[in-house]
């Protein structure tokens, strides 16, 4: 038996292996670093990790002194956070259990993957502390739209079924609203497109990413699917050199509970 294939796990349809996310999307923790940025962690905080996969970018936070726990829904990429030091459970954010215990709520290229968003902001919104922060990044309005396109148009040429959209890739401004309506004050929030190079090129990101999109189709079709797929994606995502970017669209965004002055001042967002 595959081990790679056993210890997979499914969240949303998605299969996530710790290995081949390792291979295949390990750009994902690297490009989180602006966001890792934006947190500026402090020493003593502390700091709940939403959606922190296998712990890469956990861990960095974690040496600026603050305490960070991390969370994800997926065994094995806790599994692999764990292995590498991070203090990580499995836990479905659309369910967070905890009760204002946090300096900060951190997200990087996670809340693309939780279809419920009302759920994940009120179980963020009742983690913080008054006053703390909830800084994040994922896939944005337009996210991957040519890989999407080029995924459905083979689908259908294949009369492989029509799949359903597999992620939330929201405006600025219905992102700003949602917040709002779960009581953050929006200090900033952006889309900012970010064609991101694939170290393993549109296949790599396709063997990691799209299984929402082709879990209820046959092997042998699957595999013409891909390749359609790719030749469609080639004219538009594949340079002369032969690099792949996929076309990411990143939401970032940052957003603050209230404090007790906010209420002293009649400002109780
Ligand atoms: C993203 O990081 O934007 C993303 C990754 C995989 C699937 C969809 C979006």
């Amino acid at each position: 038996m595959n081990t790679d294939i056993a210890s997979a796990t499914t969240v949303a349809g998605q299969t996530w292996n710790a290995a081949r996310y390792a291979h295949n999307a390990g750009f994902v923790p690297t490009l989180g670093a602006p966001v890792a940025e934006l947190l500026a962690a402090q020493a003593g905080e502390r700091i709940l990790d939403l959606g922190c996969g296998d712990g890469v970018l956990t861990a960095q936070l974690a040496a600026s002194g603050a305490q960070v726990i991390g969370v994800d829904a997926s065994p094995d990429l806790v599994a692999a956070a764990v292995e590498r030091g991070v203090d990580a459970r499995v836990m479905d954010g659309h369910a967070l259990t905890f009760h204002h215990a946090f300096d900060a709520v951190f997200s990087n290229a996670a809340l693309h993957w939780m279809r419920q968003p009302e759920a994940v902001l009120s179980g963020v919104q009742r983690a913080l502390k008054p006053g703390g922060r909830f800084v994040g990044e994922f896939g944005g309005h337009g996210n991957v739209a040519a890989i999407v396109t080029a995924l459905r148009a083979s689908l259908c040429a294949h009369d492989a079924g029509e799949p359903t959209f597999a992620w939330f890739f929201p405006t600025a401004d219905e992102y700003a609203a949602l917040l709002a309506e779960h009581r953050f004050h929006v200090e900033q929030i952006a889309l900012i497109p970010r064609p991101t190079p694939l170290p393993t090129g549109i296949a790599g990101w396709l063997r990691t990413f799209a299984d929402p999109f082709l879990a209820d189709v046959e092997a042998h079709v699957r595999r013409r699917v891909l390749e359609d797929t790719e030749t469609l994606l080639r004219p538009a995502l594949c340079d002369q050199r032969g690099q792949w970017h996929a076309d990411y669209v990143r939401l970032r965004f940052v957003a603050r509970t209230s404090t007790p002055s906010d209420f002293k001042q009649g400002n109780p967002q």
